[in-house]
């Protein structure tokens, strides 16, 4: 059935970022970790005492972010088996939509494999309409439809005010974007998904002379809404002397899934000051890396002496400049990690850092053995 692609755009026109919903093993403390780590309040709770059975969920909040953690109480639970597969990661990548109804129905139609059909869900603080499609691995887009709804977070969940803290505030403000690893010589098939199912254009691309090392290579494209605030890069191995950083992902996730969640600060040099201070580690960028930095970006208004000391990584196009890190993986398994981006007018997504970066990445895989 042909969608007419009006009627797609229109279903599809606020599109935003709505949470991201992580499947772990022990949600109390990986809200705890959450929370103390990166700044996220813990808001809300849904789990037996409010109705939920079997599972148990807490909502974090920062600025324009929320995240859910839930974990299965049992075996038999399909989030427990996600968890064992997987290990803690990423299930849903969940999109704010005008009409939910509308977005799965135009989806659909262009070929998204349906998981859950539209539903209505309401309690005494409104209705919302809940639908969600596949993506690549177990992944899954669910898309919400909030109007109506004035209460804490979706039915089901009660306000809840946690103690837990961070020792310093880390000003994340909103997801910048969120990358798909997927299989090999999958990135095409993924990147027409996005355009098909989603009406998203290709942003940029870069190939494997763009990512790669003297050892190891990936591919990868961002795709995005046209207003550039939904933006999914999706990477793929590429061959290389050794073992690409992509497939130790997709080996230790057991397939595909969410790489990593860019988060946005206006403020990137004390955003990472605190979260070090609360504990978050980074990856190191090689010392040389700032010998050229002015060379290739130009004038910025970041010190280099005050970026080197932070391992921040600066990138220019013809827009402005972006300062980028990325943290080590945020659980035991190589798999998820997040990025924090202060950009200054630059839509890139830190093509000239890839090098320096591998090279980073590189040096932790040797010490786990999987280069
Ligand atoms: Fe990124």
């Amino acid at each position: 059935m042909a969608t007419d692609i009006a009627e797609r755009s229109a279903a599809l026109e606020r599109l935003d970022w709505d949470h991201l919903h992580f499947y772990v093993g022990n949600a109390k403390q990986a809200a705890h970790y959450y929370a103390t780590a990166f700044g996220f309040r813990i808001t809300a709770y849904a789990g037996p005492e409010t109705g939920v059975m079997g599972r148990a969920s807490y909502l974090l909040e920062q600025n324009r972010i929320r995240f859910v953690l839930t974990s299965a109480l049992g075996p038999d639970d399909p989030i427990a088996r996600h968890v064992l597969a997987h290990g803690d990661g990423i299930h849903d990548v969940a999109l704010r939509v005008a009409d939910a109804r509308a977005a799965f129905a135009a989806a659909v139609a262009a070929g998204a494999q349906p998981v859950t059909e539209p539903r209505e869900v309401s309690d005494g603080h409104g209705k919302v309409v809940l639908a969600t499609i596949a993506t690549y691995g177990d992944t899954v887009h669910s898309f919400v439809e909030r109007d109506a709804y004035r209460g804490p977070f979706l039915p089901g969940f009660v306000p809840l005010e946690r103690a837990a803290q961070a020792p310093y505030d880390a000003g994340l403000l909103a997801i910048d974007h969120c990358v798909g690893n997927v299989g090999w010589n999958e990135m095409d098939r993924w990147g027409d998904y996005y355009a098909k199912a989603f009406g998203f254009s290709q942003l940029v691309s870069f190939d494997d002379k763009d990512i790669s090392t003297e050892y190891t290579a990936l591919r990868s494209k961002v795709m995005s809404d046209a207003q550039h605030r939904v933006k999914f890069p999706i990477n793929e191995p590429a061959a290389g002397l050794k073992k690409s950083q992509i497939e130790e992902y997709l080996d230790f996730y057991g397939g595909a899934g969410v790489q990593h969640v860019a988060i946005a600060t206006d403020d990137i040099v004390t955003t990472v000051r605190a979260l070090r201070a609360n504990g978050v580690e980074f990856l190191s960028t090689p010392a040389s890396y700032y010998d050229k930095l002015s060379e290739r970006v130009g004038a910025i208004d970041e010190a280099t002496a005050v970026l080197r000391e932070q391992s921040i990584l600066v990138d220019r196009d013809d827009l402005g400049y972006m300062l980028q890190i990325f943290t080590k993986p945020l659980q035991d398994r190589p798999t998820l990690f997040f990025e924090i981006i202060q950009r200054r007018g630059s839509l890139s997504f830190g093509k000239g850092n890839f090098k320096a970066l591998f090279v980073s990445i590189e040096e932790e895989q040797a010490k786990r053995g999987t280069l």
